[in-house]
């Protein structure tokens, strides 16, 4: 018997951030003596051993309010955020769509979050998880793209001693610009000084921490290409492949479809992988975290095969609920 499959049809009754809030809210109060679930086989990269190869992709929890109950429902790691360094309130609602006839989410939510302060004074109450933590770092809406670096320093500052590997998000396509620090100088510009900071950080608290970069999957090969050279070159420990994304031709006859924002879940599934696979050609040894419509166990296997490292999940957990932790591991368990 699967619980979800009688609760998904009350939190689809309710508005799709409500039901976020209030589910979100729930588990942040899930009592810790709760049972863990154990599946997975460790694995080691970037210099971490991770519990398993599955993982909580960023914005579900942006606040770092429930990690404890991810940690028991098995993930072996957790990233938290999008977090900016002051707090905002993101874009008017309604911001978050669902769409279950694709098995689909449309969001423009824009880095709601009670910034990074809130978020590291929450972790700090928190009991050390099993789980590894990551934490994702942003930019403030009104941060200009030339002051980005300023907004990323302060994240990896703030951040550091409370994560086990560091997520530079430039792929939101729902803080307007984000996208454009993918290109050209001003990557190679951000990573330069983000790289710096990491190793400013290194000797100061002789602690190492890894730092991932989270792409879009709107790239077509040349911009791929030059990206990713961009990012090996500033020596980078990881990427995350992919954000959502907004070719929403797949859903254009949905009553949502033509809502602006992210498309995630299934209809991203294939392009997504793709970009894992072209990712994998062009970079051998790059640790890659793979992300993007993975709705199954079968999915997430596919990731696997196209060469991703790692495997997070986010709008698979809205239509499937903890069963499909459950799946993912124990299919990790036979891979
Ligand atoms: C409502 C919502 C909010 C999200 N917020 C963030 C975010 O703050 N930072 C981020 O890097 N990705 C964010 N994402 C993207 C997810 O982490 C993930 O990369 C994307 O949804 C693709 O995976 P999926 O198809 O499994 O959902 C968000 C996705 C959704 C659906």
């Amino acid at each position: 018997m699967n619980p979800y499959h009688y609760l998904r049809p009350l939190l689809f009754r309710l508005d799709p951030e409500r039901a976020h809030n209030r589910t979100l809210a729930l588990l942040a109060r899930m009592p810790s003596f709760m049972p863990r679930y154990h599946g997975g086989k460790p694995v080691e990269l970037m210099g971490l051993t991770f519990p398993n190869r599955l993982g909580l992709a960023a914005g579900l929890d942006k606040n770092g309010i429930a990690v404890s109950a991810f940690d028991r429902a098995g993930f072996g790691f957790i990233e938290v955020g999008t977090v900016t360094p002051r707090p905002q309130p993101g874009n008017p609602q309604p911001r978050l769509f669902r769409l279950p006839e694709h098995e689909a989410i449309i969001n423009r939510m824009g880095f709601n979050n009670r910034g990074i302060d809130a978020l590291i004074t929450r972790l700090a109450a928190t009991p050390k998880p099993h789980a590894l933590l990551g934490i994702n770092l942003g930019k403030n809406k009104d941060t200009p793209n030339e002051e980005a670096l300023t907004d990323y320093r302060i994240g990896l500052q703030k951040a550091w001693a409370h994560a086990d590997y560091l997520t530079i998000n430039i792929s939101s396509p729902n803080t307007a610009g984000l996208r454009e620090l993918q290109h050209g100088a001003a990557l190679r510009e951000l990573l330069a000084g983000i790289k710096a900071e990491q190793q400013r950080l290194t000797v100061e608290t002789a602690r190492r921490v890894p730092i991932v970069v989270k792409i879009a999957p709107d790239l077509d090969d040349t911009a791929l290409h030059a990206t990713l050279d961009t990012i090996a070159e500033a020596d980078m420990d990881g990427i995350i492949a992919t954000n959502t994304t907004l070719d929403k031709s797949a859903v254009e006859h949905h009553p949502h479809g033509g809502e602006q924002g992210g498309l995630s879940g299934a209809p991203l599934t294939a392009a997504s992988t793709a970009i894992v696979q072209k990712i994998r050609a062009h970079l051998p040894h790059i640790a890659l975290i793979a992300s993007g419509g993975v709705m199954s166990a079968a999915d997430m296997q596919a990731k696997r095969d196209a060469g991703a490292d790692l495997v997070q999940i986010y709008s698979g957990l809205i239509y499937h609920g903890p069963q499909l932790v459950r799946d993912c591991l124990r299919q990790l368990e036979r891979g």
